[in-house]
Formats: C-alpha cells, sequence, structure tokens
C-alpha cells in the first residue's frame, strides 16, 4: 500500500455524550460490528464507572485499567479505524476536552428519552471551535422515547447544527423494530441481542410486502410515509456540509439491542474525514507530507508508584513514524528515540515499528514530555490547538508537610504538565492556586502527590468565579487594570496574564469598564 493510501484508509474519531447516554455501549457494538471484538463486555468492564467523588481510590484503580481503552483501533473493509476514547466521568471534562483535539470527526451518542444534555452541549462547542465533522447517533430507541421528527428539531435547536437523517426508525419503544438505512437505501432487520453479532434480514425495497409480516403492516405503512417526509422536508445529504462541520448525519438506534450500529459504522466510514491538515504557529501541516511530526495530547501516569513512568500519546499528524530512529522534541532542542512505542489494537497494546498519519502511538517517558508537545523530523513546529480552558473551581494549595516542599513543588509541576488541573500563582500575595474543571480533582492531586511523589497538601476555599486570559494592544490600559486589580491578578504557568474574577458581575464590569482588553476563556487565541 502506498503512503497516501495508508493516510486516506485512517479514519480517527472519538465518540462524545453526557454520561449514560450509551456511548459505551456503542463503542463496543461498533468494534463488535467491525469484527474487532466478539463478544461485548470487554470495553464495558473497564469503564470507569459513576462513582461518588469519596469513592476515588475506586476510580483510580479504574482509571489504571483505562489506559487500555483509551485508543481502540481496529482494520474493517480496508479502513484503519481509531476509535478515541474520551473519559465518560464528568469530572474528566478538560481531558475530554484536549482528547478532542486529536480527532478528526465526532460522533455524538444521545438518549432518545432525555435528547441534548449539558455536557454534550458543551463537548459540541468545542467541536464547533474547530468545526470539526460530527455525526449523531439518537440511542435508546427502545424505550419509550419521543418522535424522531422532534428529536432532530431539538438537535438542530440545542447543537446549533443542520441536521440530515441518514437512518430511520421503525416504531419506538417496544415496538422498537430496526432501522432504515436512508443512506444506503437498504435495511436489515436483526434481533435484538446484546453481546454478540448475527446476520441481519436484508430487504432491497422498503415496498416490499413482506415487510409488513415481518415488522407489523402498521409499522411498515408509517415508515413508508415517515421516508417520504424525511426525502421532501430535508434537502439531500450534503457531504461538503458535514465536513466543514456544519451539517450532522443522524442515525437512530439502540446500541445495546444491535440496532442502528452497522448503518452507523457504514455510512461513517464513507464519510467520515481521513486525517485533516493539521495547524502549527507558523503554518499548516498536512498529513502526506514526507517528513514526520506529532503532537502530545495526553499523558497517562503509571498506576505504579515506584516507577514514575508515564505514557505520552502522540498523535501522528504528518510522514511515517518509525521506531528507533531520531526525532525532535521541539520545546527541548533535544533529538530522540523511541525504542518502545505502542500501539492500541482492541483488545491488546503491542510495540509497533511504524505508524501512519491518524495513528495515535504511546511512548513510554519518565518526564521529558508535556501536554501540547511537538515531535518532528527537525522542523521546529508548535501545533496549535491544545488550549487549557477557563476552570470552574479553585482553592488554595499550600504545603502540610515543611520537611517535603521540594516533592511538593516538583509533584504539582508534573501533575500541571499532565494536564490534571491548572497552577495559577497570585501576584499580590504569590499564593498558588489550582482551578480545574470537575471536583474530583482536587482529591487526584492530593491522592497522587502523597502517593507518587511523598508531599502532602491541604487546600483553602477561596471564592472564585472564572479565570480569564488577557490580552490589549493599549499597553497602557492593561497596564492600570493590571494596577487597578492587583489583588487579582495571577500568572499561570507560563507566565501569562490571568485575570480571576470573583463573580460575573465583576467580570462584566471589567470587560465594560476597560473595551481595549480582550478576556479569553480558552488559554490559546
Ligand atoms: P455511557 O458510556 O455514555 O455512560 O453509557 P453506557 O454505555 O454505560 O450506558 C448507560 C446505560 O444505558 C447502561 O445501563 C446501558 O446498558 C444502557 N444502554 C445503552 N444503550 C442502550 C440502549 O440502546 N437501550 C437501552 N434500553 N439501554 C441502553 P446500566 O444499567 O447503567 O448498565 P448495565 O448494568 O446495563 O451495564
Amino acid at each position: 500500500m502506498t503512503f497516501k493510501e495508508e493516510i486516506k484508509r485512517r479514519r480517527t474519531f472519538g465518540i462524545i455524550s453526557h454520561p449514560d447516554a450509551g456511548k459505551t455501549t456503542l463503542t463496543e457494538k461498533l468494534l463488535l460490528f467491525g469484527g474487532a471484538i466478539h463478544v461485548a463486555g470487554a470495553v464495558k468492564s473497564n469503564k470507569i464507572k459513576k462513582t461518588a467523588t469519596s469513592d476515588f481510590m475506586e476510580i483510580e484503580k479504574q482509571r489504571g485499567i483505562s489506559v487500555a481503552t483509551s485508543v481502540m483501533g481496529f482494520d474493517y473493509k480496508g479502513y484503519k479505524v481509531n476509535i478515541l476514547d474520551t473519559p465518560g466521568h464528568q469530572d474528566f471534562a478538560e481531558d475530554t476536552y484536549r482528547t478532542l483535539t486529536a480527532v478528526d470527526s465526532v460522533i455524538i451518542v444521545i438518549d432518545a428519552a432525555k435528547g441534548v444534555e449539558s455536557q454534550t452541549r458543551k463537548l459540541m462547542e468545542v467541536c464547533r471551535m474547530r468545526n470539526t465533522p460530527v455525526m449523531v447517533f439518537v440511542n435508546k430507541l427502545d424505550r419509550p422515547g419521543r418522535d424522531a421528527f422532534e428529536i432532530l428539531d431539538e438537535i438542530e435547536e440545542e447543537l446549533k447544527i443542520g441536521v440530515r437523517p441518514l437512518a430511520w426508525p421503525i416504531g419506538n419503544g417496544t415496538e422498537f423494530r430496526g432501522v432504515y438505512n436512508i443512506f444506503e437505501e437498504n435495511l436489515y432487520l436483526f434481533t435484538p441481542n446484546k453481546q454478540t453479532l448475527e446476520q441481519g434480514i436484508e430487504f432491497k425495497d422498503i415496498q416490499d410486502s413482506k415487510l409488513d409480516d415481518y415488522v407489523s403492516p402498521r409499522a411498515a405503512a408509517t415508515l413508508r410515509e415517515d421516508i417520504e417526509l424525511v426525502q421532501g422536508v430535508y434537502p439531500a445529504f450534503d457531504h461538503e456540509e458535514y465536513l466543514k462541520g456544519k451539517l450532522a448525519p443522524v442515525f437512530f438506534g439502540s446500541a445495546l439491542n444491535n440496532f442502528g450500529v452497522q448503518e452507523l459504522l457504514h455510512a461513517f466510514l464513507q464519510i467520515a474525514p481521513s486525517p485533516l491538515p493539521s495547524k502549527t504557529e507558523t503554518r499548516e501541516v498536512e498529513p502526506d507530507e514526507n517528513k514526520f511530526s506529532g503532537f502530545v495530547f495526553k499523558i497517562h501516569a503509571n498506576m505504579d508508584p515506584n516507577h514514575r513512568n508515564r505514557l505520552a500519546f502522540v498523535k501522528i499528524c504528518s510522514g511515517h513514524f518509525q521506531r528507533n530512529t531520531n526525532y525532535l522534541h521541539v520545546r527541548l532542542g533535544k533529538q530522540m528515540k523511541f525504542s518502545s512505542p505502542t500501539a492500541f489494537m482492541a483488545e491488546k497494546k503491542s510495540i509497533i515499528d511504524e505508524a501512519f498519519p491518524g495513528d495515535i502511538v504511546g511512548i513510554p517517558d519518565s518526564g521529558n514530555f508535556k501536554i501540547g508537545d511537538s515531535i518532528s523530523e527537525g522542523e521546529v513546529l508548535n501545533f496549535k490547538g491544545l488550549p487549557s480552558f477557563s476552570p470552574e473551581l479553585f482553592q488554595y494549595i499550600e504545603n502540610a508537610d515543611p520537611m517535603k516542599s521540594k516533592q511538593l513543588a516538583k509533584g504539582i509541576d508534573q501533575l500541571m504538565d499532565e494536564g490534571v488541573a491548572q497552577l495559577f500563582t497570585n501576584q499580590f500575595n504569590g499564593r498558588k492556586i489550582i482551578g480545574t474543571v470537575g471536583a474530583l480533582q482536587f482529591e487526584v492531586i492530593q491522592y497522587r502527590l502523597l502517593h507518587e511523589y511523598g508531599a502532602s497538601c491541604r487546600y483553602e476555599p477561596i471564592h472564585l468565579y472564572k479565570a480569564c486570559w488577557i490580552q490589549s494592544d493599549d499597553p497602557k490600559q492593561l497596564d492600570d487594570f493590571k494596577k487597578r486589580k492587583t489583588q487579582f491578578m495571577a500568572k499561570d504557568k507560563h507566565g501569562r496574564d490571568v485575570f480571576l474574577a470573583d463573580s460575573s458581575y465583576m467580570l462584566q464590569m471589567a470587560q465594560e469598564s476597560f473595551k481595549n482588553i480582550k478576556f479569553h476563556f480558552t488559554s490559546e487565541f
């Protein structure tokens, strides 16, 4: 296979949802239909269960297992599919945001009865920032839910994206019989099956009167009417609009029962983009450039506290990655060779000799990498699109053991490199503030500082609403602002100015009074 063919056959994507909508179940069923696993249940048991914050130890244990499912690759019908898992737990939100920077497209799972939920809305905003092509899978049609047309309207309105159904449900709730494939104009009826895969019965034409016997005359008649209506109401599917992130093809089904999954998978392979160009500070990198480049979007800490080894996840952006070859670690300006890069296939991890754009490789690391680091064949490239997001929860972090202040500083530094949370230093009193997107991270940090670095910390409350990065072309006004707000000024770990607003009112007032200052809610602008 040529280099270009290798790139073209790759589909690297993420599945996102509000917790409980069925992301894990759909992931498993895609692996099942893709022939990567034969019995569902493996991914599921590795999932981070919805545990209360107090059950942190349990989460940590599960987090260890979840390394294996961070990336799931498989070959199917000539395609190489890479599914990037996004942590399902509400509190791992920022990790999820960052994973979205490494995908070329996204499948959003929505619970048919609950519709668009809060987390889905947030994640969609991240997709919109990058114009990521999205597909929607409306799940749990086997439960009494709402009318498909109504759901489509809600998606359009709530996610602010055009919709085009490419599959259509036959009945719903206990009457749910299957899914008509609008995209391929065919119908496969499956027997509900929670674990394994069976061959479906094919109908080439929904006018076929035999369909009435299979699904009931009423359901067949409704399907025929619905399809006529769909084709009348919605313009033909516009592939370009989908690729621009403006139009979401919508599929219906029940992942648990195997309904609608094959339809989704087949359409996905045909329409989802192969690896796209990646933006850097200086230029756009095309996947088919000869020279290798990539960036670190995730760092996974080792679960064994005696070995501080970590696994850096590298997304390959261009060129042909090879084992034991000298590459440039751009930030450190240092040549490095990787002797045991790892690829992730559905059920196993293995050392690989080569990888192509769109692939994710895991690189064992003893502390050289930070989130956002770039690697190349010599060119100084800095990939964009890995911002820090404005945290929502804040606490002062204090050393609880004066004998271990070095360990604490080192631990905090490394955990921040991993992207567990963000550290701000208040310029007024020099105190250190941890900002997170979810409450669990505070516990994660405390626990890991103790177990991995032997340092103990305690938190003290601080009342803050938001941290935002400030920037201005008007140095006088910026200076004036910083003087007036000294108590609320901080630096992030890269030394950038951050304004700590203690209420939305304060932020609004600041924005109104200082018109020449821009307040950013992500660190990349
Ligand atoms: P998540 O990763 O998005 O959090 O969701 P997950 O797949 O774990 O699914 C959440 C729950 O919804 C699970 O039930 C799962 O079995 C159920 N589910 C997923 N797809 C469907 C579907 O198509 N129809 C119906 N009726 N249920 C579905 P649970 O009780 O939390 O877990 P389990 O005991 O079934 O494993």
